[in-house]
């Protein structure tokens, strides 16, 4: 890639100021690291960096496939920027992301959006200086979904925060559950190696990182192609033990490589914040086969069960597809029993979407999209109602929160607490955003708590 990258590199050194790239990351936080990744490639090549969209002579959409109307929305966007072309005939568009992983998507782009200068897929990330090249040289549509299997490990990230840092610990996903089209985007399941991540950690802990988020579509089947195999209890404790005053998250275990090696490991690192993310997607075993999710709500239970019976008000939240093809009203309210069950503070929720390509989209489905939206309402009523009584539980205590922007509410700060919810807090102190503080808190609503920094 550096042969690309130092005539790139030539090449917009010849105009007077830098060229401004633009990016937008949709969908999941794997998007968005690799969108700091992508950022850090053309600030490498001599591009500076902007947030403002007007100004940008590169535009780049960083897009998500997981639902119809993720694609939609980029689709709509893409179009708005027809007018920004004509106006600004050097602007360069790029598409890439797990869209632009799709063959069909590509050719759709390539006949459709004649605006758009370049796409490239998930696995290309290193190739960006050559393509830039070749749209920079042969001013025609350029793209490349080839599937590389190169490390990303040695790019460096542009990153959005100062406080705040992903890592991603593997790339991928071999699950194929039956609705979902992030295995055919994202290609199989690849741990990184765990000194590359403790190296990672450990420069983002001295540069003054407060939050880690290890990601990964199966964290906790973390390290199965390894050569020295760790499992994902034994990476957690590897990067309890960094120095520094940060906590760590991880973004989405998987229940049925959820054991309680894990959940012991949890409560037992001092750094890692007290909360699991735990999706359910359905209640009714019977939809639970169909979406080949391989664990059933019995086994389900048993990991909310044993981690309640160590801290018994532990913190869960879920994702839940409401309305999977066939899904009846009884498989709903099975859903709905787990919700009102086990108490989440959170829930995700999102009505099916039919994803071409995946073996879910193959079934004729009856039920109808009427019943799917009223089974929604009635999920969030009752989440609403949960979160209403289940926040109480905080007022009084005291929770360890890490302040990351100014809240709505004037005067008034907002951050996540270590169970992963919103916490507001009066302080006119802006440098606080980006610091950790303990937060008395004094009132619960069904969205956020809110209190006093101690
Ligand atoms: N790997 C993660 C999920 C990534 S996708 C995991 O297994 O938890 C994030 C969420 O999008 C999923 O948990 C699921 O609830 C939802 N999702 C995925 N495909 C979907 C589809 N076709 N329709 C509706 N929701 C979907
Ligand atoms: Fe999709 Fe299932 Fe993999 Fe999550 S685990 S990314 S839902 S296939
Ligand atoms: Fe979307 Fe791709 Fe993530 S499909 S959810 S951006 S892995």
């Amino acid at each position: 890639m550096s042969n690309y990258k130092e005539m790139v590199k030539k090449i917009l050194g010849k105009s007077e100021n830098p060229p401004l790239c633009y990016l937008h990351s949709f969908g999941c936080q794997q998007n968005v690291s690799d969108g700091e990744k992508i950022l850090g490639i053309f600030s490498e090549i001599g591009c500076g960096i902007t947030s403002d969209i007007n100004s940008a002579d590169i535009i780049i959409y960083n897009t998500c496939a997981v639902r119809e109307n993720a694609e939609n929305r980029v689709y709509g966007m893409i179009g708005e920027l027809k007018h920004m072309k004509e106006q600004k005939p050097d602007l360069i568009i790029g598409i890439c992301g797990c869209m632009a992983q799709e063959e069909k998507n590509v050719s759709k782009i390539r006949s459709t959006y004649k605006q758009v200068d370049l796409v490239f897929g998930t696995h290309a990330l290193s190739e960006i200086p050559r393509l830039l090249y070749e749209v920079l040289t042969s001013h025609k549509f350029v793209s490349d979904i080839s599937e590389y299997g190169v490390s990303s490990s040695e790019i460096r990230a542009v990153r959005s925060s100062g406080f705040k840092a992903s890592v991603p610990i593997m790339y991928g996903c071999d699950n194929f559950c039956s609705y979902c089209i992030v295995p055919y985007v994202r290609g199989r399941e690849k741990s990184r190696e765990p000194n590359d991540v403790l190296d990672e950690v450990r420069e983002l802990a001295e540069n003054g990182y407060k939050e880690i988020m290890l990601l990964g579509q199966n964290v906790n089947s973390y390290g199965k192609n390894l050569e020295n195999y760790i499992n994902f209890s034994e990476l957690l404790r590897k990067i309890n033990e960094i120095d520094g005053d940060f906590r760590i998250r991880f973004m989405s275990p998987h229940p049925k490589d959820c054991t309680s090696e894990l959940i012991d490991t949890i409560l037992e690192c001092d750094k890692v914040c007290k909360h699991l993310h735990l999706p359910l997607q359905s209640g009714s075993n019977e939809i639970l086969r169909k979406m080949n999710r391989r664990y059933n709500v019995e086994k389900y239970m048993e990991i909310v069960n044993y981690v309640r019976s160590k801290v018994p008000d532990f913190s869960l939240s879920t994702d839940i597809i409401v309305g999977f093809p066939n899904e009846t009203y009884e498989d709903f309210l099975k859903t709905k029993e787990i919700v009102q069950k086990v108490k989440y503070d959170n829930i995700y929720s999102f009505i099916y979407s039919k994803r071409t390509g995946t073996r879910a989209a193959e079934i004729e489905d009856s039920t109808s999209d009427e019943d799917k939206s009223r089974w929604m309402t009635e999920l969030l009523q009752t989440q609403r109602e949960i979160s209403t009584e289940h926040y109480k539980r905080f007022v009084g205590r005291t929770l360890d929160v890490l302040f990351d922007s100014e809240s709505r509410h004037d005067g008034m700060l907002s951050g996540k607490s270590d169970e992963f919810i919103i916490v507001e807090a009066p302080c006119a102190d802006k440098k606080l955003i980006g610091q950790r503080r303990k937060v008395k808190i004094t009132k619960a609503f069904n969205w956020a708590l809110s209190g006093e920094i101690v």
